[in-house]
């Protein structure tokens, strides 16, 4: 090869090694999710008829999940505990959608009440004959530090969001491999998969899950129309830190910070229903620099665990201060 020859080459290289970075730069999804946004199928086609339970439905993501799959013509089980809250967003899904109010049921659960998830499960396949999709979405975050809090709201963390979720998808997955069909969607989180302060419950709980659910996958491969995916946001918009549990149980936050520098639900949401009507199996959602964050985690936790140190000292110090510590990475922190 001549010299101008191996230059031509690593032009080219150079320049799609660029056109990778403005990638990332602007990337809010792992590059497999945002590869299926770009050429796989589309939720509106994959999705339309099918079943889909929803857990956390009365709020934040949960919600936004029933008005954009009821937009995709999916039908629904809605299931959270506050019932009033579930009717609104069953009146709002029928007002945007062109479903029936059959095509959607109202089903009161709360995931910390385990021996009703039988009969829960009976009755959404009394109403709609089978479940195609359960969405495992409903759970609870922390804002305490680990020395300040008592170990009972270490076991409600791990009772709401590990036990309760693999209780009720128990119920389901029978159902599920009966058919040969099916999808079981876990909601959790980049806690899930790294590390976060304020944080000790609810990254544990999240890694349980993540545990949980990369294991039943590899007991499914006789199943291959199953599809176990769990999902890992960053910070979305929701009203995830005004329920968090703090340093005791019934102790409500006291410092609800800045929404602003987390991704829109809509976003999240959206991205979620294209991995799940592309079979994706762990999505990673986030804005930068949380995305950035998971690809040093999972590639170079050397560096991650670094930079974890110096922002979770930062983080700590502001929460210490009584400022507002979730957005004290990005914005300048203000007390509330
Ligand atoms: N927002 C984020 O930044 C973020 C990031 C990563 C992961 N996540 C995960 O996303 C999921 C949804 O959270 P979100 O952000 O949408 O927060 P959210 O607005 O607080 O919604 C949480 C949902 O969980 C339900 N829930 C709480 N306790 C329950 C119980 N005992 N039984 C049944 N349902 C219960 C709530 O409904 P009721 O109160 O009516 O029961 C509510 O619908 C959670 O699993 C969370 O860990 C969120």
């Amino acid at each position: 090869m001549d010299v101008c020859c191996l230059s031509a080459v690593w032009y080219l290289i150079a320049i799609y090694a660029l056109i990778q970075l403005v990638r990332f730069i602007f990337a809010d999804a792992d590059f497999t999710l945002l590869w299926a946004c770009l050429v796989g199928n589309k939720p509106e086609t994959k999705l339309k008829g099918l079943v889909v339970w929803v857990t956390g439905a009365s709020s934040g993501i949960g919600e936004e999940l029933a008005y954009q799959l009821a937009g995709c013509g999916c039908r629904l089980i809605l299931s959270a505990r506050r019932v009033d809250e579930l009717d609104r967003v069953k009146r709002c899904c029928l007002e945007r959608s062109n479903l029936q109010d059959q095509d959607i049921l109202v089903l009161p659960l709360d995931l910390l009440e385990r021996t009703s998830h039988e009969a829960k499960m009976k009755t959404a396949l009394q109403h709609f004959g089978n479940i195609d999709i359960l969405i495992n979405n409903g759970g609870r975050t922390q804002r305490s530090l680990c020395l300040e809090t008592s170990l009972d709201v270490y076991q409600a963390l791990m009772e709401l969001n590990f036990l309760g979720t693999a209780s009720l998808t128990k119920q389901v997955l029978p159902h599920m491999t009966q058919r040969g069909t099916g999808s079981v969607v876990t909601v959790s989180s980049v806690a899930g998969l790294a590390g976060a302060p304020l944080a000790t419950g609810y990254c544990a709980s999240k890694h349980a899950l993540q545990g949980f659910f990369n294991a039943l996958r590899t007991e499914l491969t006789d199943y291959p129309h199953i599809l176990i995916s769990t999902v890992c946001p960053g910070p979305v918009q929701s009203q995830i830190v005004q329920n968090a549990f703090t340093e005791e149980l019934d102790m409500p936050v006291t410092r609800v910070g800045d929404q602003e520098y987390k991704m829109a639900t809509k976003r999240c949401v959206h991205l979620i229903l294209v991995g799940i009507a592309n079979g994706v199996k762990e999505m990673w959602i986030s804005k930068q620099p949380f995305l950035l964050f998971n690809y040093m985690w999972q590639y170079t936790p050397t560096w991650a665990w670094a930079i974890t140190d110096l922002l979770g000292r930062k983080r700590v110090q502001n929460f210490k201060a009584g400022l507002d510590a979730d957005a004290a990475y990005f914005t300048k922190p203000k007390t509330s």
